[in-house]
């Protein structure tokens, strides 16, 4: 049973298994990440209705451009149709859209779209729905450390400024999201254990929960399940 006293504060999902799902039901790739769009929107809603702060999905890594054109025009494209059919229903749960990652070589369409949803979201004062989009966890980590640097030559920081809690801050879950914080559970679907880039800084203590589900199959139920599961591990932080 789901302890609704201790459901994790930040979540995010490694959405994998698309092309696997759409292999397996014999359609184009882009169909499977259609089904995955549609999965997204479902956990999204869930995720709210149980009092989540944050929910971080990795939607696009900085190795993702190694795919053809056609899949990554058609991942672009789902963006658009994500946000003409999830928009009002974000609203209506005061849920706020954030962008992680750098979104500016993405076609204008779907910028245009993306910034329609980010400013139309803004003001909502429920879950945060974080979406890594072009976001690579070494990239921000390099980026990171390149402000710091940068304020030192300055004069503007000394040394003794490099800390954990300074250098969190230019992540791109830092000051720019409004400070995520670290996510509680980390979820990956489809069978893969790996972070892929994700959330290096950030994964420091989060628990893992990996499951075998394609992320197209995964329903609100296997959400909870993942959260069972998260609820029945012991947090330590190196302490006894
Ligand atoms: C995850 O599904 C979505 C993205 C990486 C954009 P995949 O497309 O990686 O699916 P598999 O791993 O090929 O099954
Ligand atoms: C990670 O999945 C990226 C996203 C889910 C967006 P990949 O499918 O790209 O990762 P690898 O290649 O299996 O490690
Ligand atoms: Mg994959």
């Amino acid at each position: 049973m789901l302890d609704m006293n201790r459901i994790p504060k930040h979540i995010a999902i490694i959405m994998d298994g698309n092309g696997r799902w759409a292999k397996k039901h014999k359609v184009p790739r882009v169909a499977g990440h259609n089904a995955g769009m549609k999965s997204m929107k479902e956990i999204v809603r869930h995720a709210s209705d149980l009092g989540v702060h944050d929910l971080t999905v990795y939607a696009f890594s900085t190795e993702n451009w190694k795919r053809t054109e056609e899949e990554i025009g058609g991942i672009f494209k789902l963006i658009i149709k994500y946000v003409d059919l999830d928009l009002d229903e974000l609203n209506a749960h005061n849920v706020k859209m954030q962008i992680l990652g750098d979104y500016s070589p993405l076609p204008k369409a779907s910028i245009e779209k993306i910034e329609e949803a980010v400013g139309k979201t803004k003001d909502n004062t429920g879950m945060r729905f974080n979406i890594a989009l072009n976001y690579g966890g070494r990239l921000e980590i390099l980026e990171s450390a390149k402000e710091l640097a940068k304020q030192y030559k300055e004069g503007l920081i000394s040394l003794d400024d490099f800390s954990e809690e300074n250098f969190a801050k230019y992540l791109t879950t830092g000051d720019t999201a409004g400070n995520l914080g670290d996510p509680d559970l980390i979820i990956r679907t489809s069978g893969e254990e790996r972070l892929s880039n994700f959330l290096l800084w950030q994964a420091a203590y989060s628990e893992f929960v990996f499951t075998d589900v394609l992320w197209p199959d995964f329903t609100p139920e296997e959400l909870e399940k993942c959260i069972e599961e998260y609820q029945s591990r012991d947090r330590r932080y190196g302490g006894r």
